[in-house]
C-alpha cells in the first residue's frame, strides 16, 4: 500500500526465487516500475484476495490498519512499519480507541504521545491481534517497529 520503488518485495522475490503477484500503490508519481497512483485509502480493496498486506508507512498507518481490520473476513498477515519521532504525535483516533478522550489529549498532548510503541501494541491487541513479531531499532530521532500478525 506504500509501495515506494518496490525495493522490499523485489528483494523478497530475489531471495526466495519465487514469483510473487504484487499490487503496488503509491501516492507519488515517478517511482520505479508499474503501480497504481493515489492515496491508498481511496482504493476500495478486497483484502481477502491478498495473502499479505504491507503497510510500510513513514509514520503510523492507523487509517490503513482500521480499513484492513474492518474489511478482512479471514486471518491475514500484515507487515507494518511504525515510526514515531521522539516527540512525535500519535493518531488521535488511535488514542481514542485506547480510551483517551479528545478533552484529555487536548489538555496535555505530549503526555499521550509518550510510549508510542506500547500504545500501538495495545491498539493492535484491542483489534484482536494475538500474534506479533517485532523488530525494534531505536535511533536518535525515530523508533521503528515492524509487526507481523495473522
Ligand atoms: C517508506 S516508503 C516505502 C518503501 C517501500 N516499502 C520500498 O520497498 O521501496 C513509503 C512510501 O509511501 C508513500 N505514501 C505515503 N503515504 C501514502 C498514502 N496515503 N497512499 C499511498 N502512498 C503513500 C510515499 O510516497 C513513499 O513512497
Amino acid at each position: 500500500m506504500f509501495s515506494g520503488n518496490g525495493l522490499i518485495w523485489a528483494e523478497i522475490e530475489k531471495r526466495t526465487g519465487r514469483e510473487i503477484l504484487i499490487l503496488r500503490i503509491d501516492r507519488e508519481r515517478g517511482k520505479r516500475g508499474t503501480y497504481l497512483v493515489g492515496n491508498n485509502l481511496k482504493f476500495d480493496l478486497d483484502y481477502d484476495n491478498f495473502d499479505v498486506v504491507d503497510v510500510d508507512a513513514y509514520g503510523v498507518p492507523f487509517g490503513q490498519l482500521e480499513r484492513i481490520f474492518s474489511k478482512s473476513s479471514q486471518p491475514k498477515m500484515v507487515f507494518i512499519t511504525f515510526i514515531q519521532s521522539q516527540w512525535g504525535t500519535l493518531p488521535r483516533k488511535m488514542l481514542n480507541a485506547l480510551g483517551y478522550t479528545n478533552g484529555m489529549i487536548k489538555k496535555v498532548p505530549t503526555l499521550f504521545y509518550r510510549a508510542g510503541q506500547q500504545k500501538f501494541l495495545r491498539y493492535l491487541a484491542s483489534r484482536g491481534v494475538k500474534k506479533c513479531q517485532i523488530s525494534y531499532t531505536p535511533d536518535k530521532r525515530k523508533n521503528y517497529l515492524s509487526v507481523e500478525f495473522c
